[in-house]
């Protein structure tokens, strides 16, 4: 695992955007579509903000792209306005052109767990039609999680429902009326779904990160109850740290 100290938020927005940039031109010069896989949450931000910048400075084209988003509540409409589909549309698919039918959500507001189960196993078969993601975007939780697969005895290796622990609930309860209205459970890509990108982009900024950052640098082990230590087993993952996190785990 790489590990790359910038300065702030926009910085790391410029830096990833570069290496986006980068790889769909590259493919999209060889006739191909460019796969990008996608977080929400605040941590992307910056990096949504730099890419709607440059599709309207006519810089970057995503009409030969396709996105894969990594999870979604269960049980929230479309509509609702926590939900990482309204997510997505607001804060980075309404303002630029990658094509409605090639954008990829993990659907969770379905009936039963058998449809959820038949959702996430056709998820899966999009991806690999598409053939496979060239570079997956991550944030991290304060307790380790990526995507949402939570800190536990056991990970989920393909696209699944999981419960959400204690702390990811208090912690996401900051964009809710109430603790009560955040959802108990989710759609997650698996670690498996998540390691079989070709890079790994993993963002961690704010000194809020300090203990799960400090625990990656030290390079500890792996462990399903930190997830994302998984990432040391990627040939090509990319740490990206501000200062304020880095300088806190000093
Ligand atoms: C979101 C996601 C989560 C977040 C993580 C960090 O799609 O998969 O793993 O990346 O909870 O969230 P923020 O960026 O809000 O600190």
């Amino acid at each position: 695992m790489e590990v790359k100290v910038l300065k702030n938020k926009e910085e790391i927005g410029k830096f990833v955007s570069n290496i986006i940039e980068e790889k769909l031109k590259e493919k999209n010069l060889n006739n191909e579509y460019f796969k990008l896989g996608l977080a929400t949450g605040s941590t992307p931000i910056p990096i949504y903000q730099e890419l709607v910048k440059r599709y309207n400075e006519n810089k970057i084209d995503f009409s030969k792209t396709i996105t894969f988003n990594l999870d979604e509540y269960v049980g929230l409409e479309e509509t609702n306005d926590q939900s990482y589909h309204y997510f997505m549309n607001d804060n980075l698919f309404n303002y630029i052109n990658v094509k409605k039918e090639n954008i990829n959500i993990p659907l969770a507001n379905l009936d039963n767990d058998d449809e959820i189960k038949k959702f996430a196993l056709e998820y899966e078969e999009k991806i690999k039609k598409a053939g496979g993601i060239d570079i997956q975007i991550l944030g991290i939780g304060e307790n380790g999680h990526i995507g949402f697969n939570e800190p536990d005895n056991m990970l989920i290796i393909n696209t699944g429902k999981v419960n959400l622990t204690e702390d990811t609930i208090k912690v996401n309860s900051r964009f809710f009326e109430k603790i009560d209205d955040v959802p108990k459970s989710a759609v997650t890509m698996g670690m498996k779904t998540i390691l079989d990108a070709d890079k790994i982009i993993i963002i961690a900024t704010g000194e809020k990160k300090k203990e799960v950052v400090k625990f990656l640098l030290e390079k500890k082990g792996i462990t399903t109850s930190v997830p994302a230590s998984f990432l040391f087993l990627h040939k090509d993952c990319i740490l990206v740290l501000d200062e304020d996190v880095k300088n806190a785990c000093n």
